[in-house]
């Protein structure tokens, strides 16, 4: 496996390419199943119908990984909080304000609600290509407590869990604390039935000052990984703390994590200065080239595999493709990708 090789330490050349949002409404095939299931969440809890949508896109554009169908909020409702996408709206839940919530939240319960996703990881591994990783996933901490403190996106400011990191830190803790309990439950739980490898989305990791960085999200971050390594001493871990800027090198060398996934803003140069010689870094196109295609789309993809040339690189975007993509650009970035082999 391409993308195991490169977390192994090898550098590999042209990279291991998987998309974040691979699955997802760009693809025709991907709405007849969401169709055919009801809704998102129907979708994400139905292991025939989530296993088939994460093979779609390998089958279409060859990816050297696949990754889980499923949601970073998946955890949440599991743990007893409500959850409903609304159309248009994204994710709404109603917001945490005391400790009491937090316990009426249930680990047990969550190990049992999460069984239908463990079971479309099995599926899943039995039928892809042996050559094909399988990515396991959750949300980091941190960012899934925004959504449990905020109730929804809102644009990805979360007003209340910033003012509650400061008015109430007992309250966020908790919530931290909980989710660090059940997100190794789950990572593990996902290792076991057949994920390569993990990922930790902790896509808000950036709208928080350094001190906070520190506590809210390498801490926790650290906590899953030294967990997860202590029971698979093998196991590959990715990061993606998003918009992280000059904090990356410390949330690399804070958590331990194997690899770490970049945004778009974050520059290659810089990010290989700040983090540890050796580091291996997963990034990070501008996913709006996705939209523009063209020339421009072919010079953003050749500047991303220069930036990292020599480094060990897994090929992604710096965050989510989003649904106006046309399927068609995704095969002429495949292309672009294995054309430049020959410039080694
Ligand atoms: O293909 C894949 O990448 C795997 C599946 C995946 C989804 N969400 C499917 C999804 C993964 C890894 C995620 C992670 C996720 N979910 C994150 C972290 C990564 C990031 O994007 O920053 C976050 C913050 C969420 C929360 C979430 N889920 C939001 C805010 C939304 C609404 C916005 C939107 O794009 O609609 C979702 C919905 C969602 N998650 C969809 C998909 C395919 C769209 C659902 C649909 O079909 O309507």
């Amino acid at each position: 496996m391409k993308l195991l090789d490169v977390l192994n330490g090898e550098a590999v050349w042209p990279p291991p390419v998987w998309l974040m949002r691979q699955a997802g409404r760009y693809l025709p095939e991907y709405r007849d199943l969401r169709a055919e299931a009801g809704d998102f969440l129907k979708l994400c809890m139905n292991p025939k119908l989530a296993a088939e949508v994460t093979l779609q896109p390998v089958r279409r554009f060859g990816f050297d990984a696949a990754i889980l169908f499923s949601d970073i909020l998946i955890l949440p409702m599991v743990l007893g909080q409500e959850l409903r996408f609304g159309e248009g709206e994204g994710p709404v839940l109603p917001p945490i304000t005391s400790l009491k919530e937090v316990s009426a939240l249930s680990v047990d319960a969550a190990v049992a609600g999460f069984a239908p996703i463990i079971e479309t990881v099995r599926l899943t591994r039995a039928e892809l290509p042996g050559k094909t990783a399988l990515i396991g996933f959750a949300g980091g901490p941190f960012t899934v407590a925004c959504y449990m403190l905020d109730g929804k996106g809102s644009g990805g400011d979360f007003p209340r869990t910033r003012m509650l990191a400061y008015e109430n830190p007992a309250l966020v803790d908790a919530v931290i604390e909980l989710l660090v309990q059940a997100t190794i439950l789950y990572l593990q739980a996902q290792l076991d039935a057949g994920a390569n490898c993990v990922m930790l989305f902790e896509s808000w990791a950036g709208i928080l000052p350094s001190r906070l960085f520190k506590k809210l999200v390498i801490e926790p971050n650290r906590q899953i990984v030294a967990a997860l390594r202590a029971k698979n001493p093998a196991v590959k871990i990715i990061g993606f703390p998003r918009l992280s800027g000059l904090l990356v090198g410390e949330y690399v060398r804070g958590t331990g994590v194997d690899a770490v996934g970049l945004d778009s803003v974050t520059d290659p140069a810089a990010a290989i200065a700040a983090c540890p010689p050796g580091s291996v870094f997963q990034g990070n196109l501008d996913p709006l080239l996705l939209r523009v295609g063209g020339a421009a789309l072919d010079q953003g993809i050749n500047d991303t595999l220069d930036g990292f040339r020599g480094q060990r690189h897994i090929f992604n975007l710096g965050h989510g493709i989003t649904p106006d993509v046309k399927p068609e650009t995704v095969a002429r970035l495949m292309n672009v990708i294995q054309a430049s082999s020959a410039v080694l």
